[in-house]
């Protein structure tokens, strides 16, 4: 099958703080996605990057006394530093200050403009300072108070421009009716559905520059620059591929977008990606199969509740890579949320999870499988035929779970996968306790059974790995050196069925332990 294009993009975080394990989790689940979708064989474009522009960051840089542009670059590095950390292996980088996405919003809002769906109108009212955007009376709590979200909510009387959104309402809700899987989990699709049947009213795409400067200036009226939003959005298409070169038409554009997933945590589905989004494409002349899909997770809270600065139960992920090592940290992060549902964050669980299922569970049965290759048979597994009984059921878990972490990572569960990778290697582990290797290795006639054992262990290993390796890219890497093998094509069963077989000798290394057991007091928490 010829390679299959894949173009994914996270959210681009706002540099107006430092990174949280929050912004950790969205970027290591699309990296998990990224790389497993390239050991599948596909050609994936996987972009990410940073929302520079707003109020909120115009804010910071002159609380802090220093310009919006050094700022921006300050906290930029923040993030890309922890990336760098976390491996995070991003095709290309989306900055919204960049001159090639200035170029895309500018030309938008030029389009937009001739074309009728921009207006410019004096309105007066409310402001919500924090949210950047005027708000109405409908966003008044039972209490008749603006909620918290919001804010300072100051009164406004502004000329601005607006976007028309009433007026393709319809539109999208006849699209949302038509793609029922636009939006993954489908609980979410019904959420936005629920959303836009209550949404009226037009998007304020300005920003006089007498209150924000800090922003993409209107081509057509430089007392105006563009609404945060309208900006950051954009990004999925200043920087997919193809574009900056030869805009919509080009050839690898149109190859890429069909494919594209845009991962988005569950605040800003509605309205930011899952309203504005599709009605600007479908304004700049994107056809309804244009329309991309959206993947959204849900949020890792402290003891239920949200992560807060002003709290300061924020989980710094730069301490915890130092301290655990960025496998560790992916691991957990892929293995105790559920996508799409809130998860609880605990370092305790962590250290649970790596001490049981890494150190071992993976682990473990590394260094009993090579170490015994080494006492019993001189390091190298003779081949090992197919129709051998001995080990035949194991050898069938590998296929099922090979089959089945495949289709989990297609619906994007990739606690699901890890978990059925998990059951894989404790089974593996209860085989050499059953098999006892070292009883057989003392009776001559037994030869043969145990180098089956052996080759069968093997062969857990390398499917285990191999399935994991998007997710534990760097611990991977020593694990093959140690067994002496690569991974296998991550494809349809047909395909990996011969991986699940040794037809020559395989010769590996001693082990060296990949997982140490991590040491943890409770008080360390
Ligand atoms: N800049 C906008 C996105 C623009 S996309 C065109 C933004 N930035 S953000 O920094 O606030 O959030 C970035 C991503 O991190 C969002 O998808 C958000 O849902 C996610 N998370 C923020 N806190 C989170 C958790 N506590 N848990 C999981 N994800 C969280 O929104």
């Amino acid at each position: 099958m010829p390679a299959q294009p894949f173009f994914i993009t996270t959210a681009i975080d706002y540099t107006n703080g430092a990174p949280h394990i929050g912004h950790a989790y969205e970027k290591v689940l699309a990296d998990v996605l990224a790389r497993f979708r390239t050991s599948q064989g596909d050609d994936v474009f996987f972009l990410t990057g940073v929302d520079q522009h707003g109020q909120k960051v115009q804010q910071s840089a002159e609380k802090l006394g220093v310009a919006p542009e050094a700022f921006v670059t300050d906290v930029t590095e923040k993030f890309t530093a922890l990336w760098s950390k976390l491996e995070i292996e991003y095709t290309q980088w989306a900055a919204t200050t960049a001159p090639e996405h200035k170029a895309c919003v500018q030309a938008t809002l030029t389009k937009l403009w001739e074309t009728g769906h921009l207006y410019k109108d004096r309105r007066s009212g409310f402001y919500s300072v924090r949210q950047e955007q005027f708000i109405t009376e409908k966003e008044r709590g039972p209490d008749g108070e603006f909620g918290e979200e919001w804010g300072e909510v100051v009164v406004l009387e502004e000329e601005n421009y607006f976007f028309k959104l009433a007026e393709h309402r319809d539109w999208l809700l006849a699209l949302l009716d038509r793609r029922p899987d636009l939006v993954a989990p489908a609980f979410r699709q019904a959420e936005l559905r629920n959303a836009v049947e209550k949404s009226s009213g037009d998007l304020c795409v300005s920003r006089p520059k007498s209150r924000l400067s800090w922003g993409i200036e209107f081509p057509f009226d430089p007392d105006f620059v563009a609404y945060v939003w309208f900006d950051a959005l954009l990004n999925y298409v200043s920087f997919a591929p193809g574009f900056a070169e030869c805009g919509r038409a080009s050839e690898k554009f149109q190859r890429y977008w069909g494919s594209a997933l845009h991962v988005i945590g569950k605040d800003i589905l509605v309205p930011a990606h899952g309203v504005y989004w599709p009605i600007m494409l479908k304004a700049m002349g994107f056809s309804d199969d244009e329309i991309p899909h959206f993947l959204v997770h849900g949020w890792w809270n402290i003891a239920g509740a949200k992560m807060s600065k002003s709290t300061g139960n924020v989980v710094d992920p730069v301490e915890l890579v130092s301290r655990f090592g960025s496998d560790a940290v992916r691991y957990y992060l892929m293995r105790d949320i559920q996508t799409g549902q809130d998860a609880d964050f605990s370092t305790e669980r962590l250290v649970a999870r790596v001490n049981s299922e890494l150190a071992n569970g993976l682990g473990n049965l590394l260094n009993r499988t090579l170490n015994m290759t080494h006492r019993y048979l001189d390091g190298t597994l003779p081949a090992l035929d197919d129709s051998n009984p001995v080990g035949a059921a194991l050898r069938g878990r590998c296929i099922e779970t090979a089959t089945s972490a495949i289709s989990a990572m297609a619906r994007y569960e990739v606690h699901a996968a890890i978990e059925s990778v998990a059951r894989l290697v404790s089974d593996a582990n209860a085989f050499v306790d059953t098999e006892a290797p070292w009883k057989l290795a003392k009776d001559p006639t037994q030869s043969d059974r145990l180098a089956a054992v052996l080759a069968t262990l093997f062969l857990c290993l390398r499917t285990a790995t191999t399935l994991l390796q998007s997710v534990i890219p760097t611990k991977s890497v020593e694990i093959f050196e140690q067994l002496g093998c690569a991974a296998f094509p991550v494809c349809g069963e047909n395909e990996f069925r011969s991986a699940f077989t040794l037809s020559a000798p395989q010769a590996v290394s001693k082990p060296t332990p990949v997982f140490p057991r991590i040491e943890f007091a409770e008080s360390e928490t």
